[in-house]
């Protein structure tokens, strides 16, 4: 399940019911979602999209995407820091950032227009969507792993537009299970 830590307040939200509603509030939409059928985290694209077909079909009519794919990124994976420099800085997109998470852990900081920022580290069951225009930034955990479905309304809107804010160099883009563990 996800965590969310409003980080001004240091208070964090670890009740599966309490951070759903939370992020809702805050105008980004969470599910937890559980396959069909068992599926192997590392099993073939087309197994993991048929195993939530279901979900990916509901959420395609609700949100207007129109293709989904499977993103996976390992340690070993080339180019990986230059990659993870795109999305580390503050910035907004033209499209949806839907992200299913099948394997991993991930780390998004959402910048609110009334100016909270709040960290959401989600990890394999967990969907998120950052509507259109959400100021955000991206990091992944220790463990430098991510695999995920995406789903795109227009994938020419991923392009991310920067805000050059400087906010994000406020928060250590540090995960809850690692910084506990300190
Ligand atoms: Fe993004």
């Amino acid at each position: 399940m996800a965590l969310v830590t409003i980080l001004d307040e240091n208070k964090t939200i670890t009740d599966p019911g309490a951070v759903a509603a939370f992020l809702i509030r805050n105008g980004i939409d969470y599910e937890h979602w559980t396959a069909a059928h068992p599926v192997a985290p590392d099993a073939p694209p087309e197994e993991i999209l048929e195993a939530y077909a279901k979900e990916i079909e509901e959420l395609k009519a609700r949100g207007g995407y129109v293709t989904a794919d499977v993103i996976d990124v390992r340690p070993e994976t080339p180019g990986l820091e230059a990659m993870l420099a795109k999305f580390s800085s503050e910035h907004w997109h033209d499209e949806d950032e839907v992200r299913f998470i099948i394997a991993g852990h991930g780390l998004f900081h959402i910048h609110t227009r009334d100016g909270q920022v709040i960290a959401i580290q989600v990890e394999a069951g967990d969907l998120i969507r950052v509507p259109r225009g959400t100021w955000h930034w991206f990091n992944l955990c220790a463990d430098r792993r991510i695999r995920a479905i995406r789903l795109f309304q227009d994938t020419a809107g991923w392009t991310p537009l920067y805000t050059e804010s400087g906010v994000d160099q406020r928060f250590l883009p540090v995960c809850f299970s690692e910084s506990r563990a300190i």
